[in-house]
């Protein structure tokens, strides 16, 4: 969604802010902008599209000055025009760039209107410019006009604002939305994430809820709520500038499809031991607690849903606690019962997700045991609001649509059930825990499927719809290959249990239908297999991985991807590659903008 960085600093900034918007392109936008603040004033270019557009407009006519603000707008309040994107400025005198959403925008719209404002955009963000605007000319007093004005607002902000009579300066408020402030040479930086900030700085300061800040290109000054001038930890984080490029790759999907192997490799260091894997991953208090839960509500939303389907799986087979999963934007807005030792789990990449974020607050009135979050993100907002934090160990995902966020997660989640198994003395465990080790290098083995896929895609990228299905864990696995699909490809798709099929979707079924069937060979592949004769019968066309080919009649209708033999519990990482790789594959035939799929953004912040 939006991204705001700013710059305050020894050197001109203009460029380093554009420079900072391309690294935050991966967040999904659809306008970009920038203001610097001079002697001679503020100065500020916008423009539609991508911020290729905005450094054009930039190399024709520079921007000058030693601080300025730049963002990255995602249309909520009004279309993505030029007249609506950020920053907005009040009476020539005040500029302002923000992400998130200010619900009363319209009560205090008509309260400026009253008091003569003019408005030039239909952006909620523009009343930000004007109430500071009012405040500023009552109090003469920036840190005073910035409190009030965040008084003034309900919603979710991360807002920068600079002013065209102290050029040297730079305030910034949250509230709701991240905001972290990077400490330079003789310079200082906010961002709405620190990739922004990548090349610039290593140092870093997290706001909290409710803090605002002024800075210099010297001075930093924060203040609380009822500000009160206060100070937060610093954190020292290497973001290298590798993390965040291609690299060799055509992008950053495929990159991050590759590091798979990688990655859960880092989530599972230190942590799969052969005595307790709980003791690995939470604090000794929290032993006692896990100990005592009898359930377990996961909530997330997409691809962090589709995880928490197949742990919801897990914790009843291997570690026999009953577990419930639902989407985040449900669960936040109905009354639960819950009952005695609940456990509450969110699961997110991001650690933002509005909705996700908005769950776990209401989940906090119903007497849950505690609140545990997997997350890829230290120091996000859901991190700090739950008990504990199980770290994902994906490193930046750039991609909008997820991969590797999305295995480690099922890797976290294997371990926390593994890790409540062995609490409860169940069986089987040690199996598990072995072909786990292994599955680093099962992962990279499959990455050579490749050449395989690639023809099925082109085939399967002359359809409009495609229908996937599974069974158990392979369920969800289908909800995520179908995700994947219809993200970047915008070819529409849709996953069902596969015992479903005769319950409507067979309708559905004919020449034009394209159906990717996972059939691993467990108990339920004779079910499976009568699923297969009911779309063959149709002349539907199927794509079945399967690690038993020699089951489904060799046909030209029925493409097989061959998978190795894999024991059930890691069948859903296993699975999961192919289906990504398809789904790119279809992708870049139908050229579309993989790593910035149309309409979508890597972190949603906004409800
Ligand atoms: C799909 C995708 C989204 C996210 C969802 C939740 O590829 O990435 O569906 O999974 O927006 O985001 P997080 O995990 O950051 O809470």
């Amino acid at each position: 969604m939006c991204g705001v960085i700013g710059a305050v600093s020894h050197e001109q900034v203009g460029q380093l802010l554009v420079d900072g918007l391309q690294r935050l392109e991966y967040r999904g936008y659809d306008s970009a902008g920038v203001v610097t603040v001079s002697e001679k004033g503020l100065a500020r270019l916008r423009e539609v599209g991508k911020v290729r557009a905005l450094n054009q407009s930039m190399q024709k006519s520079p921007l000058f000055g030693q601080c300025g603000l730049a963002h990255t707008r995602w249309a909520t309040h009004g279309k993505p025009t030029q007249t609506n994107a950020h920053p907005h400025v009040s009476r020539d005198s005040v500029a302002v760039v923000h992400n998130g959403i200010i619900d009363n925008c319209d009560a205090i719209r008509e309260e400026l209107l009253a008091d003569g404002y003019v408005f030039a955009s239909e952006t909620d963000t523009e009343v930000i410019a004007h109430a500071f605007h009012q405040a500023y000319g009552e109090t003469k007093d920036a840190i005073l006009a910035l409190r009030q004005t965040c008084d003034r607002l309900h919603g979710t902000y991360a807002f920068g604002l600079v002013l065209r009579d102290e050029p040297g300066k730079l305030w910034a408020a949250c509230h709701g939305s991240p905001l972290v402030v990077g400490i330079g040479d003789q310079a200082h930086y906010i961002a709405s994430d620190m990739v922004a900030l990548a090349s610039l700085t290593s140092r870093y300061i997290y706001l909290e809820d409710g803090d605002s800040v002024v800075m210099t290109q010297d001075h930093l000054q924060i203040f609380n709520k009822r500000n009160q001038p206060v100070t937060r930890e610093l954190h020292e984080l290497s973001l290298s500038v590798g993390q965040t490029s291609k690299g060799e790759y055509r992008h950053h999907m495929l990159k991050e499809i590759h590091e798979q192997p990688e990655v859960i490799k880092n989530t599972l260091a230190g942590r799969l031991t052969q005595e307790d894997v709980l003791a690995s991953l939470f604090p000794e208090e929290a032993m006692t607690m896990l100990e005592g839960i009898d359930r377990v509500q996961i909530v997330a939303c997409g691809t962090s849903y589709n995880a928490g389907m197949v742990a919801s799986y897990w914790f009843e087979s291997i570690a026999g606690i009953p577990c419930q999963v639902e989407i985040a934007s449900e669960y936040r807005y109905r009354h639960h019962v819950v009952k005695d030792n609940a456990l509450f789990l969110t699961i997110s990449q991001s650690g933002e997700t509005a909705d996700t974020i908005a769950a776990l607050k209401h989940a906090q009135m119903f007497g849950y045991q505690a609140t545990v979050t997997v997350c890829n993100a230290a120091n996000s907002a859901l991190a700090r609001l739950s008990d504990y934090v199980l770290l994902t160990q994906a490193g930046v995902e750039i991609g909008v649509a997820s991969t590797k966020a999305f295995t480690t997660q099922l890797t976290v989640l294997l371990l926390l059930v593994l890790g409540m198994g062995q609490q409860r003395q169940c069986e089987g465990l040690n199996v598990i825990k072995q072909g786990l080790a292994l599955l680093p290098e099962s992962v990279e083995k499959l990455l050579d499927l490749a050449s395989q896929i690639e023809p099925i895609a082109q085939w399967l990228s002359h359809y409009q719809h495609a229908l996937y299905l599974g069974r158990h864990t392979c369920y969800p696995i289908a909800q995520e290959g179908a995700l994947k699909l219809k993200e970047i490809s915008y070819i529409h798709a849709e996953a069902y249990p596969a015992g479903e099929l005769k319950h409507g979707p067979l309708a559905l079924v004919d020449e034009n239908m394209p159906i990717i069937i996972l059939a691993p060979n467990d108990g339920m592949i004779d079910k499976l297999l009568a699923n297969v004769q009911e779309v063959a019968a149709r002349g539907g066309h199927l794509v079945v991985l399967t690690d038993a080919p020699e089951r489904f009649a060799k046909s030209q209708n029925t493409r097989i991807i061959p998978m190795p033999a894999i024991m059930p519990a890691l069948v859903p990482l296993l699975y999961t590659v192919p289906l990504q790789l398809l789904a790119y594959d279809v992708a870049t035939v139908l050229g579309t903008d993989v790593d910035q799929p149309r309409n979508l953004a890597k972190s949603v912040t906004v409800e």
